[in-house]
Protein backbone atom coordinates (compact mmCIF):
# COMPACT_ATOMS: atom_id res chain seq x y z
CA UNK A 1 0.00 0.00 0.00
CA UNK A 2 2.77 2.45 0.86
CA UNK A 3 5.57 1.82 -1.34
CA UNK A 4 5.85 -2.36 -1.02
CA UNK A 5 8.03 -4.26 0.44
CA UNK A 6 9.99 -0.97 1.65
CA UNK A 7 8.96 0.34 5.06
CA UNK A 8 9.06 4.10 4.37
CA UNK A 9 8.91 6.81 7.23
CA UNK A 10 6.35 9.64 6.17
CA UNK A 11 9.17 12.36 5.33
CA UNK A 12 10.64 9.40 2.95
CA UNK A 13 7.55 9.28 1.28
CA UNK A 14 7.27 12.81 1.06
CA UNK A 15 10.79 13.27 -0.67
CA UNK A 16 10.55 10.08 -3.15
CA UNK A 17 7.61 11.74 -4.31
CA UNK A 18 8.94 15.40 -4.69
CA UNK A 19 11.97 14.24 -6.50
CA UNK A 20 10.03 12.86 -8.96
CA UNK A 21 7.88 15.41 -9.13
CA UNK A 22 11.24 17.87 -9.90
CA UNK A 23 12.16 15.20 -12.00
CA UNK A 24 16.29 15.25 -11.63
CA UNK A 25 18.82 15.63 -9.82
CA UNK A 26 18.00 18.26 -6.88
CA UNK A 27 19.60 19.70 -3.98
CA UNK A 28 18.22 19.17 0.07
CA UNK A 29 17.27 22.88 -0.20
CA UNK A 30 15.27 22.10 -3.42
CA UNK A 31 13.49 19.24 -2.21
CA UNK A 32 12.52 21.21 0.94
CA UNK A 33 11.21 23.98 -0.92
CA UNK A 34 9.24 22.16 -3.51
CA UNK A 35 7.89 20.16 -0.93
CA UNK A 36 6.29 22.78 1.33
CA UNK A 37 5.49 24.53 -1.48
CA UNK A 38 2.94 21.58 -2.49
CA UNK A 39 2.19 20.65 1.21
CA UNK A 40 1.05 24.19 2.33
CA UNK A 41 -1.94 24.42 1.01
CA UNK A 42 -3.30 21.59 2.12
CA UNK A 43 -2.14 21.41 5.73
CA UNK A 44 -4.08 23.44 8.43
CA UNK A 45 -3.54 21.95 12.17
CA UNK A 46 -1.01 22.35 15.11
CA UNK A 47 0.20 18.85 14.52
CA UNK A 48 0.78 19.46 10.26
CA UNK A 49 2.50 23.13 11.53
CA UNK A 50 4.86 20.70 12.67
CA UNK A 51 5.36 18.69 9.82
CA UNK A 52 5.97 21.55 7.94
CA UNK A 53 9.10 22.82 10.20
CA UNK A 54 10.42 19.49 9.44
CA UNK A 55 9.68 19.40 5.87
CA UNK A 56 11.50 23.40 5.76
CA UNK A 57 14.04 22.30 7.43
CA UNK A 58 17.07 20.92 4.31
CA UNK A 59 19.05 18.72 7.40
CA UNK A 60 15.47 16.70 7.95
CA UNK A 61 15.37 16.05 4.17
CA UNK A 62 19.37 15.56 4.62
CA UNK A 63 18.35 12.48 6.92
CA UNK A 64 15.63 11.23 5.17
CA UNK A 65 17.60 10.39 1.97
CA UNK A 66 20.36 9.07 3.99
CA UNK A 67 17.69 6.42 4.95
CA UNK A 68 16.39 6.16 1.45
CA UNK A 69 20.40 5.82 0.52
CA UNK A 70 20.70 3.21 2.60
CA UNK A 71 17.41 1.41 1.23
CA UNK A 72 19.19 1.76 -2.29
CA UNK A 73 15.89 4.39 -3.33
CA UNK A 74 18.18 7.64 -4.17
CA UNK A 75 21.44 8.08 -4.91
CA UNK A 76 23.44 10.93 -3.32
CA UNK A 77 26.13 12.53 -5.45
CA UNK A 78 28.73 15.69 -5.28
CA UNK A 79 27.70 17.11 -8.45
CA UNK A 80 29.90 20.18 -8.55
CA UNK A 81 31.44 23.10 -6.24
CA UNK A 82 29.92 26.38 -5.99
CA UNK A 83 32.22 29.15 -5.47
CA UNK A 84 30.64 32.01 -3.47
CA UNK A 85 31.19 35.56 -2.73
CA UNK A 86 31.36 36.40 0.86
CA UNK A 87 32.47 39.57 2.93
CA UNK A 88 35.50 40.03 4.77
CA UNK A 89 36.53 41.70 7.79
CA UNK A 90 37.49 45.17 5.84
CA UNK A 91 34.07 44.53 4.05
CA UNK A 92 31.76 44.21 7.17
CA UNK A 93 33.48 47.33 8.10
CA UNK A 94 33.32 49.16 4.96
CA UNK A 95 29.27 48.08 4.70
CA UNK A 96 28.88 50.09 7.59
CA UNK A 97 31.27 53.33 7.48
CA UNK A 98 31.28 53.64 3.20
CA UNK A 99 34.36 52.37 0.88
CA UNK A 100 37.47 54.78 2.32
CA UNK A 101 36.82 56.73 -1.40
CA UNK A 102 33.43 57.35 -0.45
CA UNK A 103 34.24 58.82 2.65
CA UNK A 104 37.41 61.07 1.21
CA UNK A 105 35.16 62.72 -1.42
CA UNK A 106 32.40 63.58 1.17
CA UNK A 107 34.67 64.76 3.32
CA UNK A 108 36.34 67.13 -0.25
CA UNK A 109 32.99 68.01 -0.78
CA UNK A 110 32.58 69.05 2.94
CA UNK A 111 35.44 71.39 2.37
CA UNK A 112 34.43 72.61 -0.67
CA UNK A 113 35.74 70.55 -3.46
CA UNK A 114 39.71 71.14 -2.25
CA UNK A 115 42.14 71.10 0.05
CA UNK A 116 45.81 70.29 0.92
CA UNK A 117 46.74 66.50 1.14
CA UNK A 118 47.90 67.56 4.61
CA UNK A 119 44.49 68.29 5.87
CA UNK A 120 43.05 65.16 4.96
CA UNK A 121 45.58 62.82 6.46
CA UNK A 122 44.04 62.40 9.90
CA UNK A 123 41.17 60.72 7.89
CA UNK A 124 41.26 56.71 8.58
CA UNK A 125 42.37 55.08 5.11
CA UNK A 126 43.01 58.01 3.88
CA UNK A 127 45.48 56.49 1.48
CA UNK A 128 42.83 54.09 0.11
CA UNK A 129 40.49 56.49 -0.30
CA UNK A 130 43.23 58.60 -2.87
CA UNK A 131 43.98 55.77 -4.79
CA UNK A 132 40.75 55.02 -5.84
CA UNK A 133 39.65 58.23 -5.85
CA UNK A 134 42.19 58.80 -8.48
CA UNK A 135 41.52 55.40 -9.97
CA UNK A 136 37.66 56.15 -10.61
CA UNK A 137 38.60 59.92 -11.83
CA UNK A 138 36.97 61.36 -9.06
CA UNK A 139 40.51 63.07 -7.59
CA UNK A 140 43.00 65.10 -9.06
CA UNK A 141 46.73 65.84 -7.67
CA UNK A 142 48.10 69.55 -8.19
CA UNK A 143 51.72 70.56 -7.00
CA UNK A 144 51.27 73.98 -6.09
CA UNK A 145 54.71 75.32 -5.00
CA UNK A 146 55.62 73.77 -1.99
CA UNK A 147 52.44 72.53 -1.17
CA UNK A 148 50.14 69.62 -2.92
CA UNK A 149 46.76 69.91 -3.43
CA UNK A 150 43.21 67.48 -3.79
CA UNK A 151 40.21 68.41 -5.42
CA UNK A 152 37.75 66.73 -6.95
CA UNK A 153 37.04 66.40 -10.76
CA UNK A 154 33.65 66.87 -11.12
CA UNK A 155 29.96 67.43 -9.49
CA UNK A 156 28.58 64.25 -9.45
CA UNK A 157 29.70 61.17 -7.73
CA UNK A 158 27.49 58.22 -8.67
CA UNK A 159 27.54 54.64 -6.81
CA UNK A 160 30.21 52.37 -8.35
CA UNK A 161 29.72 49.07 -8.83
CA UNK A 162 31.50 48.01 -5.79
CA UNK A 163 29.53 49.98 -3.67
CA UNK A 164 26.51 48.10 -5.18
CA UNK A 165 27.97 44.84 -4.65
CA UNK A 166 29.03 45.28 -1.18
CA UNK A 167 25.71 46.28 -0.62
CA UNK A 168 23.37 43.47 -1.93
CA UNK A 169 26.59 41.22 -0.55
CA UNK A 170 25.48 42.78 3.23
CA UNK A 171 21.74 42.18 2.56
CA UNK A 172 22.20 38.95 0.67
CA UNK A 173 25.30 37.40 2.73
CA UNK A 174 26.75 35.41 -0.22
CA UNK A 175 26.54 35.53 -3.73
CA UNK A 176 27.34 33.20 -6.46
CA UNK A 177 30.56 34.24 -8.23
CA UNK A 178 29.95 32.39 -11.33
CA UNK A 179 26.21 34.21 -11.88
CA UNK A 180 27.32 37.64 -11.19
CA UNK A 181 27.08 38.63 -14.89
CA UNK A 182 30.03 41.21 -16.52
CA UNK A 183 29.90 44.21 -14.30
CA UNK A 184 29.63 43.29 -11.07
CA UNK A 185 31.78 40.32 -12.20
CA UNK A 186 34.46 43.43 -12.57
CA UNK A 187 33.71 45.04 -9.42
CA UNK A 188 34.00 41.66 -7.48
CA UNK A 189 37.48 41.29 -8.61
CA UNK A 190 38.01 44.89 -8.06
CA UNK A 191 36.68 44.39 -4.34
CA UNK A 192 39.11 40.72 -4.15
CA UNK A 193 42.15 42.48 -4.71
CA UNK A 194 41.31 44.97 -1.94
CA UNK A 195 42.93 42.80 1.15
CA UNK A 196 39.97 40.90 3.26
CA UNK A 197 36.96 43.17 1.50
CA UNK A 198 35.87 40.33 0.12
CA UNK A 199 36.68 36.33 -0.21
CA UNK A 200 35.71 33.26 -1.82
CA UNK A 201 34.29 30.53 -0.47
CA UNK A 202 33.67 27.14 -1.96
CA UNK A 203 30.63 24.73 -1.91
CA UNK A 204 30.31 21.41 -2.56
CA UNK A 205 26.97 20.80 -3.86
CA UNK A 206 24.90 17.77 -3.22
CA UNK A 207 22.30 16.21 -5.09
CA UNK A 208 19.94 13.21 -4.32
CA UNK A 209 18.37 11.33 -7.31
CA UNK A 210 16.11 8.47 -7.72
CA UNK A 211 17.33 5.18 -8.62
CA UNK A 212 15.38 2.78 -10.69
CA UNK A 213 13.80 1.05 -7.39
CA UNK A 214 13.65 4.82 -6.49
CA UNK A 215 11.33 5.76 -9.10
CA UNK A 216 9.15 2.48 -9.01
CA UNK A 217 8.07 3.44 -5.21
CA UNK A 218 7.52 7.08 -6.09
CA UNK A 219 5.04 6.14 -8.98
CA UNK A 220 3.39 3.65 -6.38
CA UNK A 221 3.05 6.60 -3.74
CA UNK A 222 1.78 8.78 -6.17
CA UNK A 223 -1.24 7.29 -6.45
CA UNK A 224 -2.66 8.86 -3.51
CA UNK A 225 -2.33 12.76 -2.87
CA UNK A 226 0.84 13.37 -1.14
CA UNK A 227 -0.88 14.97 2.40
CA UNK A 228 -2.60 11.53 2.87
CA UNK A 229 1.49 10.00 4.19
CA UNK A 230 1.34 12.92 6.75
CA UNK A 231 -1.43 10.88 8.68
CA UNK A 232 1.69 8.83 9.76
CA UNK A 233 3.38 10.04 13.23
CA UNK A 234 6.61 8.61 14.90
CA UNK A 235 5.28 9.61 18.24
CA UNK A 236 2.05 10.83 20.27
CA UNK A 237 1.96 14.56 20.78
CA UNK A 238 0.20 16.25 23.36
CA UNK A 239 -1.61 17.46 20.60
CA UNK A 240 -2.79 14.52 19.08
CA UNK A 241 -3.65 12.95 22.36
CA UNK A 242 -6.16 16.50 23.66
CA UNK A 243 -7.63 17.26 20.15
CA UNK A 244 -8.79 13.33 19.63
CA UNK A 245 -6.28 13.10 16.24
CA UNK A 246 -4.34 10.42 17.54
CA UNK A 247 -7.17 7.69 15.77
CA UNK A 248 -6.77 9.02 12.76
CA UNK A 249 -3.03 8.75 12.70
CA UNK A 250 -1.09 5.91 11.90
CA UNK A 251 2.17 5.54 13.74
CA UNK A 252 4.92 4.58 11.94
CA UNK A 253 6.91 1.64 12.84
CA UNK A 254 10.44 1.12 14.18
CA UNK A 255 13.69 0.07 11.97
CA UNK A 256 15.58 -1.59 14.03
CA UNK A 257 17.86 -2.52 11.50
CA UNK A 258 18.38 1.23 10.73
CA UNK A 259 22.06 2.18 10.63
CA UNK A 260 23.12 4.80 13.48
CA UNK A 261 26.30 6.23 14.53
CA UNK A 262 29.13 3.96 16.45
CA UNK A 263 28.75 4.41 20.18
CA UNK A 264 32.24 4.15 21.74
CA UNK A 265 31.56 3.89 25.39
CA UNK A 266 34.30 3.43 28.25
CA UNK A 267 35.88 0.08 28.78
CA UNK A 268 38.57 -1.81 29.88
CA UNK A 269 41.84 -2.26 27.96
CA UNK A 270 41.64 -5.46 26.36
CA UNK A 271 44.96 -6.92 28.14
CA UNK A 272 42.98 -5.86 31.75
CA UNK A 273 40.10 -7.79 30.38
CA UNK A 274 42.04 -10.99 29.76
CA UNK A 275 43.56 -10.53 32.64
CA UNK A 276 39.90 -10.74 34.35
CA UNK A 277 39.08 -13.23 32.28
CA UNK A 278 41.89 -15.52 33.63
CA UNK A 279 41.31 -14.76 37.27
CA UNK A 280 38.00 -14.98 37.04
CA UNK A 281 38.42 -18.88 35.77
CA UNK A 282 41.12 -19.27 38.64
CA UNK A 283 38.70 -18.43 41.05
CA UNK A 284 35.93 -20.42 39.46
CA UNK A 285 38.17 -23.44 40.02
CA UNK A 286 38.83 -22.96 43.61
CA UNK A 287 42.16 -20.57 43.49
CA UNK A 288 43.34 -17.95 45.25
CA UNK A 289 45.09 -15.08 44.71
CA UNK A 290 48.69 -14.49 45.53
CA UNK A 291 51.06 -11.52 45.05
CA UNK A 292 54.37 -10.89 45.21
CA UNK A 293 56.93 -8.17 45.01
CA UNK A 294 58.41 -6.74 41.73
CA UNK A 295 61.64 -6.21 42.91
CA UNK A 296 63.04 -9.02 44.01
CA UNK A 297 65.57 -10.68 45.78
CA UNK A 298 67.51 -12.83 43.49
CA UNK A 299 67.48 -15.42 46.10
CA UNK A 300 63.83 -15.72 45.32
CA UNK A 301 63.44 -15.27 42.04
CA UNK A 302 66.72 -18.04 41.30
CA UNK A 303 68.30 -19.93 44.31
CA UNK A 304 65.47 -20.89 46.17
CA UNK A 305 64.62 -22.28 42.73
CA UNK A 306 67.74 -24.37 42.71
CA UNK A 307 68.72 -21.82 39.89
CA UNK A 308 73.11 -22.47 39.78
CA UNK A 309 74.43 -18.95 40.15
CA UNK A 310 75.96 -19.82 36.58
CA UNK A 311 72.70 -19.78 34.98
CA UNK A 312 73.21 -18.11 32.30
CA UNK A 313 69.18 -16.72 32.91
CA UNK A 314 71.35 -14.88 35.96
CA UNK A 315 72.76 -12.69 33.34
CA UNK A 316 72.49 -8.95 32.74
CA UNK A 317 71.61 -9.40 29.32
CA UNK A 318 68.77 -11.40 30.61
CA UNK A 319 67.73 -9.76 33.71
CA UNK A 320 67.08 -6.23 34.91
CA UNK A 321 69.12 -5.72 37.85
CA UNK A 322 68.89 -2.58 40.24
CA UNK A 323 71.96 -0.47 41.33
CA UNK A 324 70.32 1.49 43.70
CA UNK A 325 70.10 -0.70 46.03
CA UNK A 326 71.48 -3.19 44.60
CA UNK A 327 71.27 -5.70 47.45
CA UNK A 328 68.15 -6.60 50.05
CA UNK A 329 68.39 -8.80 53.64
CA UNK A 330 67.98 -12.30 52.71
CA UNK A 331 65.62 -14.52 54.62
CA UNK A 332 68.27 -16.13 57.14
CA UNK A 333 65.93 -18.78 58.20
CA UNK A 334 66.53 -20.47 54.50
CA UNK A 335 69.65 -19.93 53.33
CA UNK A 336 72.29 -22.23 54.85
CA UNK A 337 69.42 -24.73 53.70
CA UNK A 338 69.42 -23.05 49.88
CA UNK A 339 73.62 -23.11 49.98
CA UNK A 340 73.48 -26.65 51.11
CA UNK A 341 71.23 -27.81 48.22
CA UNK A 342 73.23 -25.69 45.95
CA UNK A 343 76.68 -27.01 47.07
CA UNK A 344 75.93 -30.45 47.59
CA UNK A 345 72.20 -31.57 47.96
CA UNK A 346 71.49 -31.29 51.42
CA UNK A 347 69.82 -34.05 52.86
CA UNK A 348 67.87 -34.28 49.79
CA UNK A 349 69.84 -37.50 48.21
CA UNK A 350 71.03 -35.35 45.22
CA UNK A 351 74.38 -33.74 44.57
CA UNK A 352 73.72 -30.04 44.36
CA UNK A 353 75.32 -28.47 41.78
CA UNK A 354 79.11 -28.49 42.87
CA UNK A 355 79.77 -25.33 42.88
CA UNK A 356 80.60 -22.75 46.04
CA UNK A 357 77.71 -21.14 46.53
CA UNK A 358 78.04 -16.96 47.32
CA UNK A 359 75.73 -14.78 49.33
CA UNK A 360 76.49 -11.85 47.91
CA UNK A 361 74.74 -13.24 44.35
CA UNK A 362 71.46 -13.79 46.26
CA UNK A 363 71.29 -10.87 47.47
CA UNK A 364 70.97 -8.88 44.30
CA UNK A 365 67.69 -7.00 43.87
CA UNK A 366 66.43 -7.89 40.05
CA UNK A 367 62.86 -7.24 38.16
CA UNK A 368 61.36 -11.25 38.79
CA UNK A 369 61.92 -12.42 35.91
CA UNK A 370 58.99 -15.13 36.53
CA UNK A 371 56.18 -14.94 38.72
CA UNK A 372 57.69 -18.07 40.18
CA UNK A 373 59.25 -16.38 42.52
CA UNK A 374 55.61 -14.91 43.92
CA UNK A 375 54.96 -18.82 44.01
CA UNK A 376 58.18 -19.94 46.30
CA UNK A 377 57.91 -17.30 48.58
CA UNK A 378 53.59 -18.12 49.26
CA UNK A 379 55.21 -21.76 49.81
CA UNK A 380 57.76 -21.19 52.09
CA UNK A 381 55.55 -19.26 54.19
CA UNK A 382 52.58 -21.81 53.67
CA UNK A 383 53.93 -25.10 52.81
CA UNK A 384 51.22 -27.27 53.64
CA UNK A 385 48.69 -28.69 51.68
CA UNK A 386 45.82 -28.40 50.46
CA UNK A 387 47.05 -25.03 48.20
CA UNK A 388 45.62 -24.01 45.54
CA UNK A 389 47.13 -20.51 44.47
CA UNK A 390 47.63 -18.13 41.53
CA UNK A 391 48.94 -15.03 39.94
CA UNK A 392 48.78 -13.07 37.40
CA UNK A 393 51.13 -10.39 37.28
CA UNK A 394 54.02 -8.77 35.85
CA UNK A 395 57.72 -9.57 34.95
CA UNK A 396 60.47 -8.56 33.65
CA UNK A 397 62.71 -9.52 30.96
CA UNK A 398 65.79 -7.75 29.83
CA UNK A 399 64.65 -8.90 25.83
CA UNK A 400 64.34 -6.62 22.46
CA UNK A 401 60.99 -5.79 21.66
CA UNK A 402 60.05 -6.98 18.68
CA UNK A 403 56.32 -8.05 17.38
CA UNK A 404 56.59 -11.04 19.77
CA UNK A 405 58.73 -9.69 22.49
CA UNK A 406 58.26 -6.86 25.50
CA UNK A 407 60.75 -6.47 28.18
CA UNK A 408 57.64 -6.20 30.24
CA UNK A 409 54.92 -8.75 30.06
CA UNK A 410 52.69 -10.99 32.22
CA UNK A 411 52.54 -14.59 33.67
CA UNK A 412 49.75 -16.87 34.55
CA UNK A 413 51.51 -18.57 37.49
CA UNK A 414 49.60 -21.08 39.92
CA UNK A 415 50.38 -24.41 42.04
CA UNK A 416 48.45 -26.90 43.68
CA UNK A 417 50.11 -28.83 46.74
CA UNK A 418 48.69 -31.67 47.59
CA UNK A 419 48.69 -35.11 49.22
CA UNK A 420 49.91 -37.66 46.10
CA UNK A 421 49.52 -34.81 43.62
CA UNK A 422 50.12 -36.55 40.38
CA UNK A 423 51.55 -35.48 36.73
CA UNK A 424 48.50 -36.60 35.39
CA UNK A 425 46.49 -34.24 37.48
CA UNK A 426 48.54 -31.31 36.80
CA UNK A 427 47.63 -32.11 32.79
CA UNK A 428 43.68 -32.23 34.47
CA UNK A 429 44.45 -29.17 35.84
CA UNK A 430 45.71 -26.94 32.69
CA UNK A 431 43.74 -28.60 30.11
CA UNK A 432 40.25 -27.55 32.31
CA UNK A 433 41.52 -24.06 32.84
CA UNK A 434 42.24 -23.66 28.77
CA UNK A 435 38.99 -24.96 28.21
CA UNK A 436 37.29 -22.81 30.22
CA UNK A 437 39.10 -19.80 27.94
CA UNK A 438 37.33 -21.65 25.03
CA UNK A 439 40.36 -23.19 24.29
CA UNK A 440 39.64 -26.77 22.83
CA UNK A 441 43.34 -28.26 22.46
CA UNK A 442 46.04 -28.83 24.70
CA UNK A 443 49.10 -30.82 24.84
CA UNK A 444 52.31 -31.30 26.65
CA UNK A 445 55.89 -32.00 25.86
CA UNK A 446 58.70 -32.98 27.54
CA UNK A 447 61.05 -29.67 28.81
CA UNK A 448 63.47 -28.62 31.54
CA UNK A 449 63.51 -25.96 34.15
CA UNK A 450 66.15 -26.59 36.86
CA UNK A 451 63.54 -26.65 39.57
CA UNK A 452 61.16 -28.75 38.41
CA UNK A 453 61.43 -32.89 37.36
CA UNK A 454 59.39 -34.16 35.51
CA UNK A 455 59.18 -30.54 32.96
CA UNK A 456 56.41 -30.09 30.30
CA UNK A 457 56.11 -27.16 27.99
CA UNK A 458 52.68 -26.42 27.57
CA UNK A 459 51.48 -25.99 24.25
CA UNK A 460 47.38 -25.24 22.61
CA UNK A 461 46.00 -25.69 19.47
CA UNK A 462 45.59 -22.26 17.09
CA UNK A 463 43.85 -23.45 14.09
CA UNK A 464 46.15 -25.31 12.38
CA UNK A 465 49.25 -24.89 14.38
CA UNK A 466 50.32 -25.24 18.08
CA UNK A 467 51.38 -22.72 19.87
CA UNK A 468 53.96 -22.39 23.07
CA UNK A 469 52.10 -20.83 26.02
CA UNK A 470 54.82 -21.66 28.96
CA UNK A 471 56.38 -24.06 30.87
CA UNK A 472 55.04 -26.61 34.15
CA UNK A 473 56.48 -29.46 36.54
CA UNK A 474 56.67 -30.78 39.62
CA UNK A 475 58.58 -29.00 42.02
CA UNK A 476 62.07 -31.21 42.49
CA UNK A 477 63.80 -31.75 45.97
CA UNK A 478 65.59 -29.61 45.57
CA UNK A 479 63.44 -26.83 45.69
CA UNK A 480 60.70 -28.27 47.99
CA UNK A 481 63.16 -29.22 50.77
CA UNK A 482 65.10 -26.17 51.74
CA UNK A 483 61.53 -25.04 52.81
CA UNK A 484 60.00 -27.89 54.81
CA UNK A 485 57.16 -28.48 51.95
CA UNK A 486 57.18 -32.38 52.17
CA UNK A 487 54.09 -32.91 49.33
CA UNK A 488 54.08 -32.36 45.51
CA UNK A 489 54.19 -29.10 44.14
CA UNK A 490 51.99 -28.81 40.79
CA UNK A 491 53.62 -25.82 38.97
CA UNK A 492 53.27 -23.82 35.99
CA UNK A 493 53.53 -20.81 34.70
CA UNK A 494 52.04 -19.47 31.28
CA UNK A 495 52.12 -16.56 28.97
CA UNK A 496 49.71 -14.12 29.12
CA UNK A 497 50.28 -11.64 26.32
CA UNK A 498 50.47 -15.00 24.09
CA UNK A 499 47.28 -15.83 25.32
CA UNK A 500 46.06 -12.38 24.57
CA UNK A 501 47.26 -12.74 21.28
CA UNK A 502 44.78 -15.57 20.37
CA UNK A 503 41.62 -14.01 21.90
CA UNK A 504 41.94 -11.10 19.83
CA UNK A 505 43.95 -12.81 16.78
CA UNK A 506 46.53 -10.22 16.58
CA UNK A 507 49.83 -11.02 15.12
CA UNK A 508 52.48 -8.19 16.68
CA UNK A 509 51.99 -8.29 20.96
CA UNK A 510 53.29 -4.30 20.69
CA UNK A 511 49.09 -3.44 19.49
CA UNK A 512 48.70 -3.72 23.47
CA UNK A 513 50.49 -0.89 23.96
CA UNK A 514 50.26 1.50 21.06
CA UNK A 515 47.37 3.01 22.14
CA UNK A 516 45.82 2.73 18.63
CA UNK A 517 42.14 4.21 18.81
CA UNK A 518 40.22 2.45 16.47
CA UNK A 519 41.65 -0.75 16.98
CA UNK A 520 40.97 -0.48 21.00
CA UNK A 521 37.31 0.78 20.23
CA UNK A 522 36.42 -2.19 18.43
CA UNK A 523 38.16 -4.79 19.87
CA UNK A 524 35.88 -7.52 22.29
CA UNK A 525 37.81 -10.55 23.96
CA UNK A 526 34.29 -11.93 23.52
CA UNK A 527 34.14 -11.37 19.58
CA UNK A 528 35.27 -15.00 19.42
CA UNK A 529 32.21 -16.20 21.53
CA UNK A 530 29.76 -15.06 19.77
CA UNK A 531 29.23 -18.01 17.27
CA UNK A 532 28.65 -20.59 19.06
CA UNK A 533 32.37 -20.67 21.60
CA UNK A 534 36.16 -20.66 20.30
CA UNK A 535 35.77 -24.15 18.80
CA UNK A 536 37.84 -23.21 16.50
CA UNK A 537 41.12 -21.30 17.77
N1 LIG B 1 58.92 -19.99 35.46
C1 LIG B 1 58.88 -20.64 34.19
C2 LIG B 1 59.05 -19.61 33.09
O1 LIG B 1 59.15 -18.44 33.39
C3 LIG B 1 57.61 -21.39 33.98
C4 LIG B 1 57.41 -22.49 34.98
C5 LIG B 1 56.72 -22.25 36.14
C6 LIG B 1 57.90 -23.73 34.72
C7 LIG B 1 56.51 -23.27 37.06
C8 LIG B 1 57.70 -24.78 35.62
C9 LIG B 1 57.02 -24.52 36.78
O2 LIG B 1 59.08 -19.92 31.91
Amino acid sequence: MNGGRYELHWLEKVVLVTLSRLGKPSTYQAISSEAVKTLKPQLDSLHDQSMLDTLANPSSIAKACGWLKEKGLVQISVSRTVRSLVLGEEGVRYVREGLPERRLVNRLVEMGGTTVIDHLKDMPDYEIGINWGLRLGWLQIVKDGSETRVSLRGETLGKTDQECLLEILAEKGELDLDGLGPELGKAADQLLSRKRVVSISERKVIEVELTQPGWGVASTLMERPLSDYLNEVTRLTPYLLSSGRWRLVTLSRYNVAAPVEPIFTAKRHPLAEVIRMVKKTYVEMGFEEIEGPIVELAFWNFDALFQPQDHPAREMQDTFYLSHPSCGELPREYVERVKAVHEYGGDTGSRGWGYKWSEEEARRLLLRTHTTATTIRHLAKTRNPPIKVFSVDRIYRNEKVDWKHLAEFHQIEGIVVERGATLRQLMGVLKEFYLRLGLHQVRFRPSYFPYTEPSMEVEVRLGDRWLELGGSGIFRPETTHPFHVEHPVLAWGLGLERLAMVIYNIEDIRAFHQNDLGWLRKVSPLEPYRFGGRAGL
